[in-house]
């Protein structure tokens, strides 16, 4: 099928959403924990979350437009604070659930029967079954201009990832730790590690340094 951008405005506008939401691929599923300054939780899914480098350390993610309520941005706001929490296999059903348009002052946490962990230091509720969890302060956003969308930078001050699934260089294996993957905003993987390939250098084939093609240790 092809597709072009007449055809593609003349879709059903829920079958364009179909397609523009999953043609780029499976994407990252996470829950982004925070608290309002009355240290009300909140609990959201999102799957655009995104590793912005590593130094320094920051991670982004997308919010929709402001044009209705939104409690985590409004707590992020509030608190400058905010958690990321990788969804593991056994958690999707509840994660998803955290989409649907709860009140402020109840608790998705409560509501979605997921239960939260919280660290010394840090007022924000971490999601306790997350394999990975991830404290970030607020350092800046930027509005989307095209859409009214906005994207949220934050600083990582800790991360806390389950032992099993750490390598020795720190390495983490996803399959190992039961991460998910999202298509659009309804679908969601299971994550298989296929290979891990040494840098690619230029005329030279990278070597398998995990998986079924290992040739080294
Ligand atoms: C699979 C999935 C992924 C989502 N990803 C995002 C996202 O990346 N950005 C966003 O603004 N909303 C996303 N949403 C919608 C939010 O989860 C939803 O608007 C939620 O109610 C926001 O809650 P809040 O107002 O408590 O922050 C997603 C929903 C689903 C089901």
């Amino acid at each position: 099928m092809i597709f072009t951008e007449e055809n593609l405005q003349s879709l059903p506008s829920r079958h364009r959403a179909n397609l523009i939401n999953n043609c780029c691929g499976i994407r990252t599923a996470n829950l982004i924990g925070s608290v309002d300054e009355d240290l009300r939780e909140n609990l959201s899914i999102f799957n655009s979350v995104m590793h912005l480098g590593s130094d320094p350390v920051l991670i982004g993610f997308i919010l929709r437009p402001l044009t209705v309520e939104r409690h985590t941005y409004d707590n992020i706001q509030q608190t400058k604070f905010f958690s990321i929490n990788q969804i593991p296999k056994d958690l999707y059903t509840e994660a998803h659930q955290t989409s649907a348009k709860y009140k402020k002052n109840e608790s998705e946490f409560e509501t979605c029967a997921i239960e939260p962990e919280y660290f010394d230091d840090y007022t924000i509720p971490f999601v306790k079954k997350s394999n990975i969890k991830i404290a970030c302060r607020y350092e800046s956003e930027y509005n989307i201009k095209e859409n009214g969308c906005v994207m949220i930078i934050g600083k990582i001050e800790m991360i806390a990832v389950d032992d099993s699934g750490v390598g020795q260089d720190l390495w983490i294996n996803h399959e190992k730790l039961n991460s998910i993957g999202i298509g659009g905003l309804d679908t969601y993987y299971s994550v298989k590690c296929m290979d891990r390939l040494t840098y690619a250098q230029t005329h030279q084939d990278s070597k398998s340094i995990y998986g079924p093609q290992k040739t080294s240790s």
